[in-house]
């Protein structure tokens, strides 16, 4: 077995770094390579049909034609809903479904969302993202993703792709890979496409069926004017920290996968034989179909020999592929290749028989079902309770409450708009934000607002309401004077005799540019305003990535902070649903909120230069802290709730006999070796609820390896959310997989467990500790 992974190494290390080679043999399902499993029979099926076509008909289908009795799937973005179309739900953007930390929650999500592409009559959803993973802290478009912890993002991403398959809807993960900055992903020329075009075509998407992006690109890569960005990464990280969540993707069922627009090693991403066949196709075993970013495609036979298996009928046609054909530098075992990969998913999930007809964008098919509520209730469950002094959360038995913000109410139009953020972006939003900027922005059919929610509770519960619909102080009254019980019109004026002031802030971003600000100076005015003259300020905060809240977190009268991703829709509700009780906050952070921006690692910060190092390996986010000893202001995975819990010290590990040290020898199979995936250990512990009210709590449980493993002091391999009663406990389990104590040998190019000690540790957050066991293997 040994033999066989060093063999393979020596192809791989060669094949990474050069661009496609006519060498491609591995990569092609029908060398066997891959064992297959359940995707067999969708294998057998697309092989028997490929076989019936010409050679025309093969070009028309991995270039978005139809074929024989196949029509062209369509394809469309994102996460958050079928982009761009009437009458479909606005689901929490990603960021703020990962904030749940709950594997149901989104897989549930998955399953609607997929539901409403399946009406739509969808066959490919462009989700998740999981790159960028959010290296950076000013990362642009951290707001559809995961967080920056690799397990995790695997771990909810794999989850939510199962549930969009379950639904009958192919998943694509994007965008592969090492595409963690916006600014320069196209180059300083512009890379065609993305430019969120008027006519609702898909900001950043890649070309659907009928709104095909008219690529610009021309296979002359080697201009520099028009050059993305290029990343460099150590082989170790590159595996541990960037390419480990796509393993999960693989695992749980994606049909496809978006090349990105950046450069890797000197190559463009959908050129590499070495990203797209060597790793992507091999190593993980992926069965689907690899299409490019919109302009991410630089040519079109070398694009054909790297990996891509679809593309639009501008660039792929018999006048750009026919002569390669002919002569046999693009084989027919490789068309054929393209051609069964394109009908993977499509087998796979039985979408030909009774796939509902492709809608229009605008048709008045309503898909939107229940899941107004179940939007609402997983926008609820992802806010995190930063900060609760005085019990000021939740809100109970108000005369007088007075509201800050322009992100308390709505934007002065809306709710569908354009949201497209190329060109600069304001980098708050003058409105409610609810929604990321770019392709996965979702298309509100409506918007729920605090200032509406709070109008409602103030006539039904019969408090005061005031409200203050700018970020901007005013200490001059424009209006007339207010005279006895009357408004004063000054921010001051509005703080007389409330009970509350509630502070609502945005920051706001997405596809398209990086962050020009994690703070911001006029917002962080008008919160120590407020705070120096009311005695009980709560601070909302819906964010696109990390929002510093140093400038008044220790401000005595700030005594409640709410911190979320972007909420969709059901935004306002979801947050007045936690601001009053109805529902225990249980979100945890996925990303850490530094005291300082001079704690986050300088090399992360945005740059114009083309040449990306990423010299900080796997040491991003709470390990970079961890490793340099930097006390953050609220660390990954923390999070308050208005019960109490307390964590048993006794923690149990339980070793399967099957965890032997060593390289992983499984069969090569979808999702990588087989035996990554088999569980090798268990911890449990148990945690009591120790308060009035019944809570979610999430249990988190971090690893430290041995040295031999070479890996950040702590990281997380275990989370589990349980439902506690007032009074009751709760085990928690957290099952360990060969690959969650593995490492990446680079010398031998296979994933290892190294032999010594391993200790684990159950806790809170990453760093609020419970208790800890120890394996010697
Ligand atoms: C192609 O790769 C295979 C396996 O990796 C190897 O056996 C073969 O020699 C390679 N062929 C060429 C032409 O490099
Ligand atoms: C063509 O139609 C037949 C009969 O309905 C069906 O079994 C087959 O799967 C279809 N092929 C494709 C590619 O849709
Ligand atoms: C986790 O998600 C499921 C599905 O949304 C939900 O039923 C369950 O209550 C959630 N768990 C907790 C602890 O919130
Ligand atoms: C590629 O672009 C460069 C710079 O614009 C130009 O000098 C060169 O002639 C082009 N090459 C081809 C083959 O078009
Ligand atoms: C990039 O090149 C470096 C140095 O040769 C190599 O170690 C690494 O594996 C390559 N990475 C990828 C993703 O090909
Ligand atoms: C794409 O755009 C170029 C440049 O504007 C134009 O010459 C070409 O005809 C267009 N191709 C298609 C297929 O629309
Ligand atoms: C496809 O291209 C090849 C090579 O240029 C040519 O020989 C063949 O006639 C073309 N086929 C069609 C259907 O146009
Ligand atoms: C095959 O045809 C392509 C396209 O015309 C050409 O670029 C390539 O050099 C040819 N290869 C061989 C081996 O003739
Ligand atoms: C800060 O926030 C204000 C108000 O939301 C906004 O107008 C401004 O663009 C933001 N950034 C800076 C640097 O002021
Ligand atoms: C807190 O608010 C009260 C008004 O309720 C004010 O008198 C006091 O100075 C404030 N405290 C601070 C530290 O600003
Ligand atoms: C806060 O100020 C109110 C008056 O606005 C006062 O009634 C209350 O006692 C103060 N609370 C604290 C904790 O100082
Ligand atoms: C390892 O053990 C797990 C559970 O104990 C089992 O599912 C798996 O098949 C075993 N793997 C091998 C390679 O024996």
């Amino acid at each position: 077995m040994k033999s066989t992974s060093i063999a393979f190494v020596l192809s791989l290390g060669t094949a990474a770094l050069v661009s496609a080679s006519d060498n491609y043999t591995d990569y092609l399902l029908s060398s066997g390579t891959i064992k297959l499993g359940i995707w067999q029979p969708a294998y057998d099926r697309a092989s028997a049909f490929v076989s019936t076509l010409t050679t025309a008909e093969k070009i028309s289908i991995i270039s978005g034609g139809d074929a024989g009795n196949f029509s062209a799937m369509a394809m469309l973005d994102s996460s958050s809903n079928p982009l761009t179309y009437y009458f479909v739900t606005t689901w929490p953007a990603g960021l703020a479904m990962a904030m749940t930390w709950n594997q149901s929650t989104i897989e549930a999500q998955g399953k609607a969302l997929g539901d409403e592409f399946k009406g739509k009559g969808v066959n490919l959803a462009f989700a998740p993202t999981l790159e960028p993973l959010g290296r950076s802290a000013w990362g642009g478009r951290t707001g559809e993703t995961y967080g920056p912890d690799s397990y995790f993002a695997g771990k909810m991403g794999g989850r939510f792709v199962k549930g969009i398959s379950d639904a009958g809807v192919i998943p694509s993960a994007k965008h592969f890979i090492l595409n963690e900055f916006e600014t320069n992903r196209q180059g300083s020329g512009g890379g065609g496409g993305g430019g969120g075009a008027p006519g609702g075509a898909p900001p950043g998407g890649a070309p659907t069926k009928r709104q095909s992006t008219n690529d610009t690109a021309t296979s002359n890569t080697t201009s520099t004017s028009t050059d993305a960005y290029n990343v460099l990464v150590n082989d170790k990280a590159f595996h541990e920290t960037y390419l480990a969540p796509f393993y999960d993707t693989v695992k749980n069922g994606i049909g496809g996968a978006m090349c990105s627009m950046n450069r890797v090693n000197g190559t463009y991403a959908c050129e590499s034989q070495g990203l797209l066949g060597d790793i992507l196709k091999v190593e993980l075993g992926f069965p689907g179909i690899v299409h490019a970013d919109a302009g991410a495609q630089k040519s079109a036979v070398n694009s054909a020999l790297a990996g891509m298996d679809f593309s639009s009928g501008s660039t792929w046609s018999n006048s750009s592929l026919g002569a390669s054909l002919s002569n046999g530098t693009i084989s027919a075992a490789r068309l054929d290749d393209m051609a069964v990969r394109n009908l993977m998913g499509y087998f796979h999930l039985n979408q030909d028989a009774g796939f509902p007809e492709h809608a229009g964008v605008t048709d008045p098919i309503d898909v939107r079902g229940n899941h107004a509520s179940l939007a609402r209730s997983y926008a609820a469950e992802s806010m995190v309770l930063l900060k609760n002094t005085n019990n000021a959360l939740p809100l109970k038995n108000k005369k007088s409450i007075s509201i800050f913000g322009t992100h308390a109410a709505p934007r002065f139009v809306g709710a569908n708009t354009q949201l497209v953020v190329y060109g600069g972006l304001p980098p708050t939003m003058s409105g409610h934000m609810a929604t990321v900027g770019g392709s996965a922005m979702g298309s509100l059919a409506y918007l729920t607002t605090p200032f509406q929610l709070f109008n409602e509770r103030a006539a039904k519960d019969g408090f005061m309401l005031r409200w203050w619909l700018n970020d901007s102080v005013q200490s001059v009254s424009s209006g007339m004077r207010g005279s006895g019980t009357e408004l004063t019109e000054t921010t001051v004026g509005l703080t007389a005799n409330s009970d509350a002031c509630i502070v609502f802030l945005n920051t706001w971003g997405g596809e398209g540019s990086d962050r020009v600000e994690i703070t911001n100076g006029t917002q962080d005015v008008l919160v120590n305003t407020v705070a120096d003259n009311c005695n009980n300020t709560i601070v909302v905060i819906n964010t696109i990535g990390p929002r510093l809240v140093d400038q008044w977190i220790t401000h005595a009268n700030v005594t409640g902070v709410l911190y979320g991703g972007p909420l969709g829709q059901e935004s306002g509700n979801a947050i007045d649903d936690v601001l009053f009780g109805a529902i225990n906050p249980s979100g945890k952070l996925v990303h850490t909120i530094a005291k300082n921006e001079s704690d986050y690692n300088p090399d992360t910060q945005i740059t114009q230069s083309l040449e990306l190092e990423f010299t900080d390996g796997n040491y991003i986010d709470y390990k970079y802290f961890d490793k340099y000893n930097v006390t953050p202001r609220y660390e990954f995975g923390y999070g308050l709730s208005y019960t109490t819990f307390a964590y048993a010290d006794d923690v149990k590990v339980v070793k399967s006999s099957n965890l032997t040290a060593g390289y992983a020898t499984g069969a090569r199979a979808v999702g990588g070796r087989e035996d990554l995936w088999d569980v090798v250990a268990t911890v449990t512990t148990s945690i009591s609820n120790t308060g009035e009210i019944a809570g979610g709590e999430v249990a988190q449980l971090y690893v430290s390896f041995p040295d031999a493993a070479d890996q950040p002091i702590r990281q997380l391999r275990g989370f589990q959310k349980v439902s506690i009663q007032p009074g009751a406990s709760e085990t928690v389990t957290f099952s360990l997989a060969r690959r969650d104590l593995s490492f990446w040998d680079t010398i031998a190019q296979e994933w290892k467990v190294a032999s010594g000690t391993y200790k684990f540790t159950v806790g809170a957050s990453s760093r609020d500790f419970k208790g800890s066991a120890e394996l010697t293997i």
